[in-house]
């Protein structure tokens, strides 16, 4: 359905049934409408399509996730990160606390008067692990001044969603089980998870790059208020990360009235029901050999074959969802939730294929070209596993990339 159509059925159609469950097939189709949605600036005429900003990102959830939810091509290196969509620079402290003026994080672009924050400019140092050298990354044209000195930058790569309701449901006994944050079976691999304070109570993370949100209704409430600026029940300011710093930005014309959000819940829970139904990637094809190295290297400590799921079933995701200290060379300088800033939650490998296919650079911030730089950015935790990988024979090393590179 267009996204126009499903947007106008809506519009009707929520006066009219307030809440009566409608069915799932055009929940979807409007949770859809609802991540193509390209959102302009308050006031318009459609009133539920409006509050862009002041200063966003994106105007859309499909602008940084193509593809009905695609991993962004950003690759570091190859790509200008001012103009490659999907691209983000988060700000924060080591502890996680956002810049007092900047917020949580960069919006090149405002609407209404309020100047967008600056562009994101990377550059490389010349110490280096083998050919690859070390990103620097910094703001041109700050739009308000010079951030706090504290503000580092945290720049991350939109991934991939297929399959992300699978990651919801997955069991948290399940995720608790593999925690060991002390380290008590001796084998280099601790691993912890991100354990976040919400309003209705403490939660466990499990999306993004550091696992910061625990729901999918959290990630995109997240999404909506940092990215496109829109407020949600979960993030009602109206001015999204606008900090009072930023008057021009506090004083434009929201796309809500008071006690009202600009996304209205019937409108989150469709788009939390179309990301919910984003199936998983296929499963990979059958590779023993390339499986059992997999597993004896140590790659499966961290990339857990499967999790079980609340309620039966397993996500076949290659991740365990907890944090795990990535040594030096991945420490960004800030930390999120109870992250500190060399963490980062075990990235699922399921869909490494597509990405590897369409050329999207891999870790966080999209600096790895392959599966073979990703593994020599390993360090901490994976510290052991990156050695024993270098121990491979050719003919070993090969095949365990074989198989990472098909899943
Ligand atoms: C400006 C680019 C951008 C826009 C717009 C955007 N995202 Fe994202 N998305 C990202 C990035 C970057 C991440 C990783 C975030 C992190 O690590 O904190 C992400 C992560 C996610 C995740 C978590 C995936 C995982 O595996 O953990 C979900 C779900 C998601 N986005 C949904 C949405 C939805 C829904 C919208 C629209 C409301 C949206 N995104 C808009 C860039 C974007
Ligand atoms: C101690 C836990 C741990 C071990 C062991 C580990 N990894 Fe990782 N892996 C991670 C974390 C955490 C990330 C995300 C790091 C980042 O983005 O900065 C990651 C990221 C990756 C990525 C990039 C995925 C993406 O979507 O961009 C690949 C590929 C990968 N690992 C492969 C491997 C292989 C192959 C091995 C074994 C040689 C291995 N890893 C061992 C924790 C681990």
């Amino acid at each position: 359905m267009p996204a126009l159509a499903a947007f106008s059925l809506l519009a009707g159609a929520l006066t009219a049934t307030a809440g009566a469950a409608a069915t799932g097939g055009l929940d979807i189709a409007i949770g859809k409408a609802v991540f193509d949605r390209m959102w302009v600036q308050a006031p318009a005429s459609t009133k539920h399509a409006d509050g862009l900003g002041p200063l966003f990102a994106a105007r859309s959830c499909a602008s940084c996730h193509a593809g009905s939810g695609g991993r962004t091509t950003f690759r570091l290196g190859r790509d200008d990160p001012a103009s490659h969509p999907g691209l983000v620079v988060r700000f924060g402290d080591a502890a996680g606390a956002p810049d007092p003026v900047y917020g949580a994080e960069l919006q090149p672009q405002g609407v209404s008067g309020a100047a967008g924050e600056g562009r994101a400019v990377v550059s490389f140092a010349t110490a280096s692990i083998g050919r690859i050298a070390t990103p620097e990354w910094s703001v041109a044209d700050w739009g308000y001044g010079q951030p706090a000195a504290t503000t580092r930058l945290s720049p991350r790569v939109a991934p991939s969603l297929a399959g992300v309701g699978l990651i919801e449901r997955v069991d948290e006994a399940a995720i608790l089980a593999r925690e060991d944050a002390d380290d008590r079976d001796g084998d280099g691999v601790s691993g912890r998870a991100n354990r976040i304070v919400m309003p209705a109570g403490p939660a466990i993370g499990r999306f993004g790059w550091k696992a910061a949100e625990p729901t999918l209704e959290a990630q995109a409430a997240s999404a909506f208020a940092l990215d496109i600026g829109l407020s949600t029940a979960l993030r009602p300011d109206s001015a999204g990360d606008c900090t009072p710093e930023q008057t021009a930005c506090r004083a434009a014309p929201m796309g809500a009235d008071p006690g009202e959000t600009e996304v209205a819940e019937p409108l989150m829970t469709r788009l939390v029901a179309y990301l919910d139904h984003l199936a998983p990637p296929p499963a990979a094809s059958y590779n023993p050999r390339g499986a059992r190295l997999f597993a004896s290297v140590g790659c499966g400590a961290c990339h857990a074959p499967s999790l079980a799921l609340k309620g039966g079933g397993e996500a076949n995701a290659y991740t365990d969802l907890l944090l795990h200290d990535m040594g030096p060379d991945l420490d960004g300088g800030m930390g999120e939730g109870s992250a500190a800033p060399s963490e980062w939650r075990t990235a699922p490998l399921w869909g490494l294929s597509r990405a590897l296919a369409q050329g999207s650079g891999l870790l966080h911030d999209g600096r790895a070209a392959s599966v073979r730089d990703a593994v020599a950015w390993h360090g901490g935790e994976a510290a052991g596993a990156r050695s024993r990988f270098a121990e491979l024979s050719e003919s070993e090393r090969n095949a365990l990339l074989e198989f990472v590179n098909r899943l």
